[in-house]
């Protein structure tokens, strides 16, 4: 097997946005860390794009993270330590390619070429076995070239809810019709929910119309008796194991009128409602919206609301007359107009979850008239650089 190292995997295409000086980072953090290194748990490690950190020992992954928030925050905050997970095992979802007569991810800084993944230790246990199962069932259905835009089958999409153990197989295809039915018969007993996706651009999209369901059309995963329906096209949280600890503190922060801004599913406004006296969640998209409604109704919780609007334009009618604010933006960060509409706020407290601690250290910044009151990081994916964070914002 020609191995690919994790310097190589760091240029590859799937971190080219990452900046240059966070890439010269993570080399020296990594270098600094390795020690003797560990064995790779997998085969596929070093060609395989889904993880780089596996010939680091887990304590020492930790280590490296720690450093890396730290070194971003330097003169703001410090953390002590990261957050661990299980350091396998932990993926509610996982998007395997359909291509050039394999099943896997792609390759570690190649989007042309997928490697050929039999068995990934990621994935939570059943949804990797139904995972290996379905390569030897679906094997002889035509794939989806996506260079050259021919062909049929391009995903199998398994998600599974870690805490009550549901697990979700969907197929996405090019042409609205199923070819595989007879084939999954004898399969679909395995899970709890099967859908069939229509994804038929250009784009190399796994996710679509959902054409077909064959079994029941969603999971729930269930956070300290908070349910959520998770559908094929919802997002939720990677790691449930790590997300319910964030939420757990988000909640201790929450208290009176409370303003959720980018609320996914709802997941969060959900969770903290018995801590507040009214949470309203706002939410760009409309599908995620309409989820968050209905795990407010099977959770029966009355002091929740949502809106589908984008954030900036709540802020710029709605901003007053809040307690708390909870922020969890998209990886890019804040708009500087957000931030002004922010600080017009004058909270005394700022609640900001982030999957990108350089954007949350730069948006901080631009939060002048706030400090870091506490500073907590978490490793919502092991064996990968991404590390998530909270920050207690408190006005000077
Ligand atoms: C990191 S996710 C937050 C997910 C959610 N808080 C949770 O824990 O499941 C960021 C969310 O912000 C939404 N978003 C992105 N830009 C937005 C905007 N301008 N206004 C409102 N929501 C936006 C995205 O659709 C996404 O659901």
């Amino acid at each position: 097997m020609q191995f690919c190292p994790w310097w190589a995997w760091l240029s590859a295409i799937e971190v080219s946005n990452m900046k240059k000086k966070k890439k010269r980072l993570f080399q020296r953090l990594a270098d600094r860390h390795r020690g003797e290194g560990v064995a790779p748990l997998c085969e596929h490690f070093g060609q395989c794009g889904g993880c780089m950190f596996q010939d680091i020992a887990y304590e020492n992954q930790l280590l490296l993270k720690r450093d890396y928030v730290n070194g971003l925050f330097e003169g703001i905050a410090e953390v002590d330590s990261v957050q661990s997970s299980r350091p396998f095992r932990y993926r509610n979802r996982m998007d395997m390619v359909a291509a050039f007569g394999k099943k896997g991810l792609r390759k570690a800084g190649f989007y042309k070429f997928v490697v050929d993944i039999e068995s990934c230790p990621l994935m939570q246990e059943s949804s990797n076995e139904a995972f290996i199962d379905l390569r030897e069932i679906l094997q002889e259905v035509e794939d989806y070239d996506y260079l050259k835009h021919e062909g049929y089958f391009r995903y199998i999409v398994l998600r599974q809810a870690m805490f009550t153990g549901e697990v979700m197989a969907n197929f996405v295809v090019s042409k609205r019709e199923n070819r595989m039915e007879k084939l999954l018969e004898p399969f679909l007993h395995r899970v709890h929910s099967s859908s069939m996706i229509l994804s038929d651009g250009l784009a190399d999209l796994s996710f679509g119309e959902v054409f077909q369901t064959m079994k029941c059309g969603h999971i729930t995963e269930e956070f300290d008796g908070i349910k959520y329906r998770i559908t094929p096209n919802s997002f939720f949280q990677s790691n449930s194991e790590i997300a319910v600890q964030m939420y757990r503190r988000l909640k201790e922060h929450v208290q009176g009128k409370t303003l959720d801004l980018y609320s996914g599913v709802g997941s969060i406004s959900l969770f903290v409602a018995d801590a507040a006296s009214h949470v309203t969640g706002v939410e760009v998209v409309k599908e995620a919206v309409e989820t968050s409604y209905i795990n407010k109704t099977i959770n029966d919780i009355d002091n929740v609301d949502f809106i589908c609007a984008d954030a900036l334009d709540y802020m710029k009618e709605h901003s007053e007359d809040f307690d708390s604010l909870i922020l969890d933006p998209p990886r890019s960060g804040m708009h500087p107009k957000m931030i002004k509409q922010i600080r017009d706020m004058k909270l005394d407290k700022i609640i900001y979850m982030s999957c990108n601690p350089a954007t949350c250290r730069d948006d901080i910044k631009a939060l002048e008239d706030y400090r870091v009151e506490s500073l907590e990081a978490f490793d919502m994916f092991p064996q990968t650089p991404h590390v998530e964070s909270i920050a207690i914002l408190r006005r000077k």
